[in-house]
Protein backbone atom coordinates (compact mmCIF):
# COMPACT_ATOMS: atom_id res chain seq x y z
CA UNK A 1 0.00 0.00 0.00
CA UNK A 2 1.23 3.14 -0.84
CA UNK A 3 1.62 6.47 1.78
CA UNK A 4 -1.89 8.56 2.23
CA UNK A 5 -1.42 11.33 -0.42
CA UNK A 6 -1.55 14.91 0.97
CA UNK A 7 -4.62 16.63 -0.18
CA UNK A 8 -3.92 19.00 -2.72
CA UNK A 9 -6.76 21.90 -3.45
CA UNK A 10 -7.98 24.43 -5.63
CA UNK A 11 -5.18 28.10 -5.48
CA UNK A 12 -8.28 29.72 -4.91
CA UNK A 13 -11.72 30.90 -5.42
CA UNK A 14 -12.06 31.84 -9.40
CA UNK A 15 -9.71 28.07 -9.90
CA UNK A 16 -12.71 26.21 -7.88
CA UNK A 17 -15.42 28.09 -9.92
CA UNK A 18 -14.23 27.65 -13.43
CA UNK A 19 -13.32 23.97 -12.54
CA UNK A 20 -16.99 23.35 -11.22
CA UNK A 21 -18.20 25.21 -14.39
CA UNK A 22 -16.47 23.44 -16.98
CA UNK A 23 -17.68 20.08 -15.23
CA UNK A 24 -21.08 21.77 -15.27
CA UNK A 25 -21.00 23.13 -18.77
CA UNK A 26 -20.88 20.21 -21.21
CA UNK A 27 -22.60 18.00 -23.82
CA UNK A 28 -25.58 18.99 -21.80
CA UNK A 29 -25.47 22.65 -22.49
CA UNK A 30 -24.83 22.23 -25.41
CA UNK A 31 -26.11 19.20 -27.38
CA UNK A 32 -29.14 18.20 -25.09
CA UNK A 33 -30.61 21.76 -23.68
CA UNK A 34 -31.11 22.95 -26.63
CA UNK A 35 -32.65 19.89 -28.41
CA UNK A 36 -35.28 19.61 -25.39
CA UNK A 37 -36.17 22.72 -25.71
CA UNK A 38 -37.12 22.96 -29.01
CA UNK A 39 -39.10 19.93 -28.17
CA UNK A 40 -40.95 21.28 -25.49
CA UNK A 41 -42.01 24.23 -27.09
CA UNK A 42 -39.11 26.79 -26.26
CA UNK A 43 -40.74 29.33 -23.45
CA UNK A 44 -42.29 27.14 -21.28
CA UNK A 45 -39.10 24.93 -20.90
CA UNK A 46 -36.86 27.64 -20.49
CA UNK A 47 -39.34 29.07 -17.52
CA UNK A 48 -39.44 25.92 -15.90
CA UNK A 49 -35.57 25.11 -15.74
CA UNK A 50 -35.19 28.86 -14.44
CA UNK A 51 -37.37 27.94 -11.53
CA UNK A 52 -35.85 24.51 -10.80
CA UNK A 53 -32.38 25.79 -11.18
CA UNK A 54 -32.85 28.08 -8.63
CA UNK A 55 -34.41 26.13 -6.27
CA UNK A 56 -33.58 22.10 -6.69
CA UNK A 57 -30.64 22.79 -8.52
CA UNK A 58 -29.26 25.02 -5.77
CA UNK A 59 -29.74 23.10 -3.05
CA UNK A 60 -28.29 19.67 -4.54
CA UNK A 61 -25.29 21.58 -5.97
CA UNK A 62 -24.69 23.29 -2.31
CA UNK A 63 -25.21 19.60 -0.39
CA UNK A 64 -23.08 17.83 -2.49
CA UNK A 65 -19.84 20.46 -2.67
CA UNK A 66 -20.47 21.49 1.23
CA UNK A 67 -20.20 17.34 1.49
CA UNK A 68 -17.08 17.23 -0.09
CA UNK A 69 -15.70 19.95 1.71
CA UNK A 70 -16.83 18.84 5.17
CA UNK A 71 -15.16 15.40 4.94
CA UNK A 72 -12.38 16.49 2.23
CA UNK A 73 -13.18 13.22 1.21
CA UNK A 74 -14.26 11.37 -2.42
CA UNK A 75 -17.73 10.47 -2.94
CA UNK A 76 -16.64 6.64 -2.53
CA UNK A 77 -15.41 7.30 1.02
CA UNK A 78 -17.45 10.56 1.86
CA UNK A 79 -20.72 9.12 2.84
CA UNK A 80 -19.40 6.24 5.19
CA UNK A 81 -17.52 8.96 7.16
CA UNK A 82 -20.55 11.05 7.42
CA UNK A 83 -22.61 8.72 8.79
CA UNK A 84 -22.46 5.02 9.44
CA UNK A 85 -24.13 2.33 7.25
CA UNK A 86 -24.52 4.69 4.26
CA UNK A 87 -21.32 4.00 2.54
CA UNK A 88 -23.35 2.24 0.07
CA UNK A 89 -24.54 5.75 -1.05
CA UNK A 90 -20.21 6.46 -1.64
CA UNK A 91 -20.66 3.55 -3.64
CA UNK A 92 -23.38 4.34 -5.98
CA UNK A 93 -22.29 8.40 -5.92
CA UNK A 94 -18.64 6.32 -7.47
CA UNK A 95 -20.67 4.23 -9.61
CA UNK A 96 -22.62 6.86 -11.63
CA UNK A 97 -19.08 8.55 -12.95
CA UNK A 98 -17.63 4.84 -13.70
CA UNK A 99 -20.34 4.12 -15.81
CA UNK A 100 -20.68 7.52 -17.89
CA UNK A 101 -16.53 7.79 -18.25
CA UNK A 102 -16.24 5.51 -21.13
CA UNK A 103 -19.37 6.72 -23.25
CA UNK A 104 -18.96 10.33 -22.69
CA UNK A 105 -15.63 9.81 -24.49
CA UNK A 106 -17.32 7.81 -26.92
CA UNK A 107 -19.58 10.80 -28.03
CA UNK A 108 -16.25 12.97 -27.03
CA UNK A 109 -14.87 11.59 -29.86
CA UNK A 110 -17.64 12.14 -32.60
CA UNK A 111 -17.28 15.48 -31.18
CA UNK A 112 -13.43 15.23 -32.50
CA UNK A 113 -14.32 13.42 -35.89
CA UNK A 114 -16.40 16.35 -36.91
CA UNK A 115 -14.23 19.04 -35.74
CA UNK A 116 -11.99 17.36 -37.74
CA UNK A 117 -14.35 16.88 -40.45
CA UNK A 118 -14.88 20.78 -40.73
CA UNK A 119 -11.60 21.65 -40.19
CA UNK A 120 -10.23 19.63 -43.36
CA UNK A 121 -12.88 21.80 -45.32
CA UNK A 122 -15.21 18.74 -45.76
CA UNK A 123 -18.61 19.93 -43.80
CA UNK A 124 -20.64 19.16 -46.51
CA UNK A 125 -20.11 15.64 -46.23
CA UNK A 126 -20.86 16.06 -42.97
CA UNK A 127 -24.53 17.60 -43.86
CA UNK A 128 -25.64 14.45 -46.34
CA UNK A 129 -27.91 11.82 -45.01
CA UNK A 130 -26.42 9.02 -43.15
CA UNK A 131 -23.07 10.61 -42.68
CA UNK A 132 -23.62 10.30 -39.28
CA UNK A 133 -24.61 6.64 -39.00
CA UNK A 134 -21.87 5.86 -41.61
CA UNK A 135 -19.15 6.73 -39.11
CA UNK A 136 -20.42 5.36 -35.66
CA UNK A 137 -21.03 1.58 -37.40
CA UNK A 138 -17.52 2.07 -38.74
CA UNK A 139 -14.85 -0.06 -37.29
CA UNK A 140 -11.88 1.47 -36.53
CA UNK A 141 -12.24 5.66 -36.41
CA UNK A 142 -14.97 5.72 -33.98
CA UNK A 143 -12.24 4.04 -31.54
CA UNK A 144 -9.82 6.04 -32.59
CA UNK A 145 -11.54 9.43 -31.98
CA UNK A 146 -12.36 8.04 -28.40
CA UNK A 147 -8.98 7.28 -27.71
CA UNK A 148 -7.98 10.68 -28.55
CA UNK A 149 -10.30 12.36 -26.52
CA UNK A 150 -9.39 9.76 -23.69
CA UNK A 151 -6.13 10.11 -24.25
CA UNK A 152 -6.46 13.90 -23.81
CA UNK A 153 -8.79 13.35 -20.50
CA UNK A 154 -6.07 11.31 -18.85
CA UNK A 155 -3.16 13.82 -19.32
CA UNK A 156 -5.00 16.58 -17.69
CA UNK A 157 -6.33 14.61 -14.87
CA UNK A 158 -3.08 12.97 -13.92
CA UNK A 159 -1.44 16.55 -12.71
CA UNK A 160 -1.79 17.79 -9.50
CA UNK A 161 -5.35 19.30 -9.27
CA UNK A 162 -4.33 22.85 -9.01
CA UNK A 163 -2.11 22.08 -12.62
CA UNK A 164 -3.97 20.25 -14.71
CA UNK A 165 -7.69 20.45 -14.16
CA UNK A 166 -7.60 24.21 -12.71
CA UNK A 167 -4.75 25.79 -15.39
CA UNK A 168 -6.93 24.10 -18.31
CA UNK A 169 -10.17 25.11 -16.83
CA UNK A 170 -9.03 28.82 -16.60
CA UNK A 171 -7.48 28.82 -20.07
CA UNK A 172 -10.58 26.60 -21.81
CA UNK A 173 -13.78 28.43 -19.83
CA UNK A 174 -13.16 32.11 -21.08
CA UNK A 175 -12.60 30.54 -24.77
CA UNK A 176 -15.69 29.07 -24.56
CA UNK A 177 -17.83 31.56 -23.15
CA UNK A 178 -16.70 33.54 -26.01
CA UNK A 179 -17.41 31.49 -28.94
CA UNK A 180 -20.96 30.43 -27.39
CA UNK A 181 -21.82 34.51 -27.41
CA UNK A 182 -20.04 35.42 -30.97
CA UNK A 183 -21.84 32.04 -32.45
CA UNK A 184 -25.10 33.57 -30.72
CA UNK A 185 -25.09 36.93 -32.00
CA UNK A 186 -24.60 35.43 -35.57
CA UNK A 187 -27.19 33.21 -35.09
CA UNK A 188 -29.36 36.30 -34.44
CA UNK A 189 -28.56 37.93 -38.18
CA UNK A 190 -29.53 34.97 -40.07
CA UNK A 191 -32.49 35.17 -43.06
CA UNK A 192 -33.40 32.38 -45.40
CA UNK A 193 -35.47 32.07 -47.62
CA UNK A 194 -36.81 28.06 -48.30
CA UNK A 195 -37.92 26.95 -51.75
CA UNK A 196 -41.56 28.11 -51.20
CA UNK A 197 -40.23 31.35 -51.04
CA UNK A 198 -41.04 31.83 -46.96
CA UNK A 199 -38.36 33.71 -45.29
CA UNK A 200 -37.56 33.20 -41.62
CA UNK A 201 -35.40 35.45 -39.57
CA UNK A 202 -33.11 34.42 -36.64
CA UNK A 203 -35.03 36.81 -34.15
CA UNK A 204 -38.09 35.38 -34.89
CA UNK A 205 -36.79 32.17 -33.77
CA UNK A 206 -35.57 33.72 -30.78
CA UNK A 207 -38.73 34.61 -30.13
CA UNK A 208 -40.17 31.38 -30.12
CA UNK A 209 -37.43 30.14 -27.82
CA UNK A 210 -38.07 32.93 -25.41
CA UNK A 211 -41.98 33.27 -24.82
CA UNK A 212 -43.89 30.71 -23.29
CA UNK A 213 -46.80 29.12 -25.14
CA UNK A 214 -49.52 28.07 -22.90
CA UNK A 215 -52.36 28.11 -25.34
CA UNK A 216 -52.62 24.44 -25.85
CA UNK A 217 -51.05 23.39 -22.41
CA UNK A 218 -52.46 20.49 -20.89
CA UNK A 219 -51.31 19.01 -17.57
CA UNK A 220 -49.53 15.93 -19.01
CA UNK A 221 -47.46 18.20 -21.54
CA UNK A 222 -46.71 20.23 -18.42
CA UNK A 223 -45.54 17.16 -16.28
CA UNK A 224 -43.41 16.23 -19.28
CA UNK A 225 -41.58 19.45 -19.50
CA UNK A 226 -41.39 19.62 -15.55
CA UNK A 227 -39.73 15.89 -15.90
CA UNK A 228 -37.56 16.89 -18.72
CA UNK A 229 -36.45 20.08 -17.15
CA UNK A 230 -35.43 18.56 -13.92
CA UNK A 231 -33.47 15.38 -16.05
CA UNK A 232 -31.90 18.05 -17.67
CA UNK A 233 -30.69 19.72 -14.73
CA UNK A 234 -29.15 17.07 -12.61
CA UNK A 235 -27.21 16.15 -16.01
CA UNK A 236 -26.08 19.86 -16.44
CA UNK A 237 -25.03 20.86 -12.91
CA UNK A 238 -23.15 17.34 -12.47
CA UNK A 239 -24.90 16.91 -9.27
CA UNK A 240 -25.40 13.22 -8.13
CA UNK A 241 -22.62 12.42 -10.24
CA UNK A 242 -20.20 12.04 -7.08
CA UNK A 243 -18.33 15.26 -8.95
CA UNK A 244 -19.08 18.26 -7.09
CA UNK A 245 -18.50 16.18 -4.33
CA UNK A 246 -14.95 15.20 -5.34
CA UNK A 247 -14.67 18.86 -6.24
CA UNK A 248 -15.92 20.23 -2.71
CA UNK A 249 -12.96 18.08 -1.20
CA UNK A 250 -10.32 20.65 -2.94
CA UNK A 251 -11.79 23.53 -2.09
CA UNK A 252 -10.00 25.73 0.72
CA UNK A 253 -11.85 26.47 4.09
CA UNK A 254 -11.45 29.88 3.83
CA UNK A 255 -13.49 30.57 0.53
CA UNK A 256 -16.77 31.34 0.21
CA UNK A 257 -19.09 28.41 -0.91
CA UNK A 258 -22.34 30.30 -1.15
CA UNK A 259 -20.96 32.71 -3.74
CA UNK A 260 -19.16 30.25 -5.17
CA UNK A 261 -22.16 28.10 -5.85
CA UNK A 262 -24.30 31.17 -7.21
CA UNK A 263 -21.41 31.93 -9.34
CA UNK A 264 -21.33 28.06 -10.73
CA UNK A 265 -25.26 28.26 -11.18
CA UNK A 266 -25.20 31.44 -13.15
CA UNK A 267 -22.27 30.36 -15.17
CA UNK A 268 -23.50 26.74 -16.19
CA UNK A 269 -27.69 28.47 -16.60
CA UNK A 270 -26.40 31.42 -18.88
CA UNK A 271 -24.20 28.95 -21.69
CA UNK A 272 -27.01 26.80 -21.27
CA UNK A 273 -29.14 29.58 -22.42
CA UNK A 274 -26.64 31.19 -24.82
CA UNK A 275 -26.68 27.77 -26.29
CA UNK A 276 -30.25 27.34 -27.16
CA UNK A 277 -29.39 31.43 -28.39
CA UNK A 278 -26.77 29.94 -30.40
CA UNK A 279 -28.72 26.54 -32.25
CA UNK A 280 -32.24 27.43 -32.28
CA UNK A 281 -32.63 30.64 -34.36
CA UNK A 282 -30.32 28.89 -37.00
CA UNK A 283 -32.26 25.76 -36.75
CA UNK A 284 -35.74 27.46 -37.49
CA UNK A 285 -34.47 29.67 -39.96
CA UNK A 286 -33.28 27.25 -42.19
CA UNK A 287 -35.71 24.55 -41.13
CA UNK A 288 -38.98 25.92 -39.82
CA UNK A 289 -40.35 25.20 -36.62
CA UNK A 290 -41.76 21.88 -37.43
CA UNK A 291 -37.37 21.11 -38.45
CA UNK A 292 -36.34 22.67 -34.83
CA UNK A 293 -39.55 20.59 -32.88
CA UNK A 294 -38.30 17.34 -34.53
CA UNK A 295 -34.49 17.33 -34.74
CA UNK A 296 -34.17 15.44 -31.37
CA UNK A 297 -31.20 14.21 -30.03
CA UNK A 298 -29.84 14.36 -33.64
CA UNK A 299 -29.85 17.68 -33.57
CA UNK A 300 -26.25 18.41 -32.97
CA UNK A 301 -24.57 15.61 -35.69
CA UNK A 302 -27.57 15.47 -38.38
CA UNK A 303 -29.84 18.83 -38.28
CA UNK A 304 -26.71 21.57 -37.20
CA UNK A 305 -24.48 20.26 -40.41
CA UNK A 306 -27.14 20.77 -42.75
CA UNK A 307 -27.95 24.28 -41.56
CA UNK A 308 -24.29 25.05 -41.58
CA UNK A 309 -24.09 23.56 -44.95
CA UNK A 310 -27.02 25.91 -46.25
CA UNK A 311 -25.32 28.65 -44.93
CA UNK A 312 -22.96 28.56 -48.09
CA UNK A 313 -19.23 29.06 -47.41
CA UNK A 314 -19.28 30.55 -44.20
CA UNK A 315 -20.81 27.55 -42.95
CA UNK A 316 -17.64 26.03 -42.62
CA UNK A 317 -16.10 28.25 -40.50
CA UNK A 318 -18.95 27.83 -38.64
CA UNK A 319 -19.11 24.45 -37.99
CA UNK A 320 -15.33 24.71 -37.08
CA UNK A 321 -16.49 27.21 -34.10
CA UNK A 322 -19.25 25.06 -32.92
CA UNK A 323 -17.59 22.00 -32.68
CA UNK A 324 -14.25 23.49 -31.03
CA UNK A 325 -17.10 25.08 -28.32
CA UNK A 326 -18.34 21.38 -27.96
CA UNK A 327 -15.19 19.36 -27.65
CA UNK A 328 -13.64 22.52 -25.31
CA UNK A 329 -17.13 21.94 -22.97
CA UNK A 330 -16.87 17.97 -23.91
CA UNK A 331 -13.55 18.00 -22.54
CA UNK A 332 -13.45 20.08 -19.08
CA UNK A 333 -16.80 18.10 -18.48
CA UNK A 334 -15.07 14.58 -19.24
CA UNK A 335 -12.15 15.77 -17.16
CA UNK A 336 -14.73 15.98 -14.06
CA UNK A 337 -16.30 12.76 -14.04
CA UNK A 338 -12.64 10.96 -14.12
CA UNK A 339 -11.93 13.36 -11.37
CA UNK A 340 -14.61 11.71 -9.73
CA UNK A 341 -13.16 8.36 -10.06
CA UNK A 342 -9.75 8.96 -9.48
CA UNK A 343 -10.10 10.51 -6.10
CA UNK A 344 -12.45 8.12 -5.31
CA UNK A 345 -9.69 5.39 -6.05
CA UNK A 346 -6.91 7.42 -4.26
CA UNK A 347 -8.78 7.84 -0.98
CA UNK A 348 -10.33 3.93 -1.00
CA UNK A 349 -6.93 2.07 -1.90
CA UNK A 350 -4.41 5.50 -0.97
CA UNK A 351 -3.05 4.57 -4.32
CA UNK A 352 -0.62 6.93 -6.11
CA UNK A 353 -2.77 9.54 -8.90
CA UNK A 354 -0.68 7.95 -11.62
CA UNK A 355 -1.71 4.89 -10.50
CA UNK A 356 -5.35 6.12 -10.03
CA UNK A 357 -5.00 7.58 -13.57
CA UNK A 358 -4.19 4.75 -15.17
CA UNK A 359 -6.55 2.00 -13.38
CA UNK A 360 -9.36 4.14 -14.61
CA UNK A 361 -8.33 5.53 -17.69
CA UNK A 362 -7.63 1.80 -19.07
CA UNK A 363 -10.85 0.77 -17.81
CA UNK A 364 -12.55 3.48 -19.50
CA UNK A 365 -10.70 2.32 -22.44
CA UNK A 366 -12.02 -1.24 -22.68
CA UNK A 367 -15.87 -0.13 -22.04
CA UNK A 368 -15.10 2.58 -24.52
CA UNK A 369 -14.56 0.52 -27.35
CA UNK A 370 -17.14 -1.89 -26.01
CA UNK A 371 -19.67 1.01 -26.28
CA UNK A 372 -18.06 1.99 -29.77
CA UNK A 373 -18.92 -1.57 -31.17
CA UNK A 374 -22.27 -1.23 -29.74
CA UNK A 375 -23.19 0.20 -33.27
CA UNK A 376 -20.73 -2.47 -35.12
CA UNK A 377 -20.21 -5.96 -33.87
CA UNK A 378 -21.84 -5.81 -30.38
CA UNK A 379 -24.97 -4.28 -32.25
CA UNK A 380 -28.40 -4.97 -30.49
CA UNK A 381 -31.85 -3.31 -29.75
CA UNK A 382 -33.42 -3.17 -26.55
CA UNK A 383 -36.38 -1.61 -25.70
CA UNK A 384 -36.00 0.42 -22.40
CA UNK A 385 -39.04 0.73 -19.43
CA UNK A 386 -39.07 4.74 -20.80
CA UNK A 387 -40.05 3.56 -23.99
CA UNK A 388 -36.72 4.59 -25.94
CA UNK A 389 -35.08 1.81 -28.27
CA UNK A 390 -31.74 1.32 -26.87
CA UNK A 391 -28.03 0.26 -27.48
CA UNK A 392 -24.94 -0.43 -25.27
CA UNK A 393 -24.49 3.60 -24.89
CA UNK A 394 -28.18 4.17 -24.30
CA UNK A 395 -28.37 1.16 -21.71
CA UNK A 396 -25.62 2.88 -20.25
CA UNK A 397 -27.17 6.04 -20.70
CA UNK A 398 -30.08 4.77 -18.86
CA UNK A 399 -28.87 2.90 -15.71
CA UNK A 400 -26.72 6.11 -14.99
CA UNK A 401 -29.38 9.13 -15.24
CA UNK A 402 -32.46 7.64 -15.01
CA UNK A 403 -31.70 4.79 -12.27
CA UNK A 404 -28.24 5.86 -10.03
CA UNK A 405 -28.43 9.25 -10.54
CA UNK A 406 -32.53 9.51 -8.89
CA UNK A 407 -31.36 6.95 -6.09
CA UNK A 408 -28.31 8.78 -5.13
CA UNK A 409 -29.92 12.31 -4.71
CA UNK A 410 -32.84 10.72 -3.06
CA UNK A 411 -30.53 9.11 -0.70
CA UNK A 412 -28.29 12.36 -0.01
CA UNK A 413 -31.87 14.37 0.63
CA UNK A 414 -32.53 11.92 3.45
CA UNK A 415 -29.55 11.66 5.12
CA UNK A 416 -28.99 15.38 4.77
CA UNK A 417 -32.49 16.24 5.47
CA UNK A 418 -33.72 14.02 8.14
CA UNK A 419 -30.78 11.85 9.34
CA UNK A 420 -27.80 14.81 9.29
CA UNK A 421 -30.47 17.61 9.07
CA UNK A 422 -30.00 20.71 7.18
CA UNK A 423 -28.19 22.29 10.11
CA UNK A 424 -25.21 20.22 8.80
CA UNK A 425 -24.73 21.77 5.18
CA UNK A 426 -25.48 25.58 6.57
CA UNK A 427 -22.58 25.45 8.94
CA UNK A 428 -20.37 24.12 6.71
CA UNK A 429 -21.57 26.89 4.54
CA UNK A 430 -21.64 29.87 6.94
CA UNK A 431 -17.77 28.55 8.11
CA UNK A 432 -15.49 31.45 8.98
CA UNK A 433 -18.81 34.20 9.55
CA UNK A 434 -19.84 33.66 5.70
CA UNK A 435 -23.70 34.32 4.76
CA UNK A 436 -25.89 31.56 3.17
CA UNK A 437 -28.74 33.15 1.45
CA UNK A 438 -31.89 31.54 0.50
CA UNK A 439 -32.04 29.42 3.80
CA UNK A 440 -35.46 28.59 4.51
CA UNK A 441 -35.99 27.74 0.74
CA UNK A 442 -32.77 25.29 1.26
CA UNK A 443 -34.69 23.48 3.92
CA UNK A 444 -37.70 22.75 2.47
CA UNK A 445 -36.31 21.83 -0.84
CA UNK A 446 -33.77 19.22 0.92
CA UNK A 447 -36.43 17.90 3.03
CA UNK A 448 -39.33 17.44 1.49
CA UNK A 449 -39.83 18.88 -2.32
CA UNK A 450 -36.93 17.97 -3.76
CA UNK A 451 -36.97 13.82 -2.60
CA UNK A 452 -40.65 13.94 -3.74
CA UNK A 453 -39.86 15.48 -7.16
CA UNK A 454 -37.23 12.71 -7.31
CA UNK A 455 -38.97 10.46 -6.48
CA UNK A 456 -41.62 10.71 -9.57
CA UNK A 457 -38.77 11.24 -11.92
CA UNK A 458 -37.83 7.93 -10.73
CA UNK A 459 -40.87 6.49 -11.16
CA UNK A 460 -41.41 8.02 -14.47
CA UNK A 461 -38.02 6.95 -15.97
CA UNK A 462 -38.86 3.35 -14.90
CA UNK A 463 -42.13 3.51 -17.05
CA UNK A 464 -44.05 3.20 -13.55
CA UNK A 465 -46.20 6.61 -13.67
CA UNK A 466 -47.39 6.67 -17.14
CA UNK A 467 -50.37 8.49 -16.67
CA UNK A 468 -48.29 11.97 -16.78
N1 LIG B 1 -22.54 18.40 -16.63
C1 LIG B 1 -21.94 17.76 -17.72
C2 LIG B 1 -22.65 18.02 -18.99
O1 LIG B 1 -23.50 18.87 -19.03
C3 LIG B 1 -21.78 16.31 -17.45
O2 LIG B 1 -22.37 17.42 -19.98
Amino acid sequence: MEKENKRNTFTGSIGFVLAAAGSAVGLGNIWRFPYLAAKDGGGLFLLVYLILALTFGFTLLTTEIAIGRKTRQSPLTAYGKLKKGWGFLGVLSCLVPFLIMPYYCVIGGWVLKYLCTYLSGFGSQAAQDGYFEAFITGDKEPIFMMVLFLAFVVFVVVWEVNKGIETTSKIIMPMLLLLVVAIAIFSLTLKHTDGEGIMRTGMEGLKIYLIPDISNLTVSHFFTVLMDAMGQLFYSLSVAMGIMGAYGSYVKEDANLAVSINQIEIFDTAVAFLAGVMILPAVYSFMGQEGMQASGPGLMFRSLPKVFSEMGKIGNIVGILFFALILFAALTSAVSIMEAVVSSLMDQFHISRLRAVVMEGAIALIIGILVCLGYNKLYFELLLPNGVTAQLLDLMDYISNNILMPIVAIATCILVGWILKPKFVMDEVEKGGRKMGRKGLYQVMIKIVAPLLLLVLFLKSLGILTFI
